[in-house]
């Protein structure tokens, strides 16, 4: 059932109202609080910008970040956050140093019209991961409505995710959740032909369920990274020191016989000794990797297999590197995925990044802007693509037509 969105709010449900706002703001920084990538905080802004266009008041943001253990930690403090977010915007914005609590409650309806809030880190309070109903209904006293534009951690049933939507209506979907909802969703329901989904990463125990719900929906499945190995080492072959899931070999052995054709694993790899010898990196054949010496990427004609693959494409899902791309220069077969990724955008298919690694691979090639879709969700994308219901999507209001 589709979600309303802020576009489906009457004028009466936003004008002079505070908008209590989940975003995922949990973004990289660096040791002296300086926000290292944006890319969340920049796509949460159109919503942002639509809620004051549409009247709202105030917008009160709530967000994680990291993973707090037993509390307050100023390690995870969302001020750093704050400071950058008022780089972003022309907007008065202020952080609250208090998350939930009459003063959080005051700051909010104290706040000037047209000023952002951003509140404490949602992870110092006890009951947020584990959904606390107190702690949910505290949540809903910040705002007179409810936008979910946390598409990062809609698979987290929190309670700023997920039981605060209970408490506070409307309850509705953010631009960007929208959007990501809209590609990805249909990109499964409904993909134009042939559908190629890419998969990478180190293991296969992490992408099992996502390749069980793909395999029936696309035409072809590439697999790269590490992964390959397992499925290597299910077909017999020599995998030297390559990470290897030993138990998952019976695992993939299974997915090869019933996945026939569609499963394209690569035809070669580049092989070092170990990743600090990327300089006598050399490619050998899938069944000539030494005994001695570790696969890291995958080889050259592997990428050229891979490219005239998604060249024919007309939608595409990528999700997990296909090496180590942060080691040069074992970033080769994600490049080449990126870049073959970005000709097919070009020449009319559906290219969509799932997040994670391949999201920030692509970030770091400056070829975002050349896919269709760069998802801001990791391990959201991979359950949305797993086909799971996310909890913090099925708690908002559904669209009545
Ligand atoms: C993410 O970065 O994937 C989201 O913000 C969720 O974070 P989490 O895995 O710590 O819940």
């Amino acid at each position: 059932m589709p979600k309303r969105t802020i576009h489906d709010l009457t004028d009466a449900e936003v004008r002079g109202r505070r908008a209590l706002v989940r975003v995922d703001f949990n973004v990289p920084m660096d040791d002296r609080g300086t926000v290292t990538d944006d890319t969340r905080m920049r796509a949460a802004m159109p919503t942002l910008d639509a809620l004051f266009a549409r009247g709202a008041r105030t917008l009160v943001l709530l967000s994680h970040l990291g993973r707090p253990k037993g509390g307050p930690d100023p390690k995870f403090s969302l001020a750093p956050v704050a400071r950058h977010l008022a780089t972003l915007t022309t907007r008065p914005v202020r952080f609250v140093s208090t998350t939930v609590g009459p003063e959080a409650v005051q700051a909010t309806t104290n706040a000037a019209a047209g000023t952002i809030l951003l509140m404490e880190n949602t992870r110092f309070l006890t009951g947020e991961e584990r959904n606390d109903d107190g702690l949910a209904r505290q949540m809903a006293e910040l705002g007179d409505f409810y936008v979910d534009d946390a598409f990062g951690s809609a698979h987290r049933a929190h309670a700023s995710t997920e039981g605060v939507a209970h408490h506070l209506h409307p309850a509705v979907a953010g631009l960007l959740m929208d959007t990501e909802l809209r590609f990805l969703g249909d990109a499964l329901a409904n993909p134009q032909r042939p559908f190629v989904a890419i998969l990478g990463g180190a293991k296969i125990s992490g992408k099992i369920d996502v390749i069980d719900a793909l395999l029936p929906k696309v035409d072809s499945l590439l697999v790269g990274g590490a992964m390959a190995c397992t499925f290597f080492r299910a077909m017999g072959l020599e995998t030297g020191t390559s990470l290897v899931e030993a138990d998952r070999v019976d695992m993939a052995k299974d997915l090869l016989a019933r996945a026939k054709a569609k499963l394209v694993l690569p035809n070669d790899a580049m092989v070092a000794t170990s990743l600090d010898a990327g300089r006598a990196a050399h490619p050998v054949a899938r069944d000539a990797i030494p005994a001695g010496d570790a696969m890291f990427d995958i080889g050259p004609r592997t990428c050229e297999t891979f490219a005239s693959a998604l060249a024919s494409a007309r939608t595409v899902v990528w999700n997990g590197p296909m090496g180590v791309f942060e080691t040069p220069p074992f970033d080769r077969g994600t490049r080449a995925v990126a870049e073959a990724m970005a000709r097919a955008t070009a020449a009319g298919a559906t290219t969509i990044v799932g997040g994670g690694d391949s999201a920030a691979a692509v970030e770091g090639m400056h070829l975002a802007s050349r896919m269709t879709h760069v998802s801001t969700g990791g391990g959201a994308s991979l359950e949305f693509l797993e086909g799971k219901v996310l909890p913090g999507v099925a708690a908002l209001d559904d669209r009545s037509n």
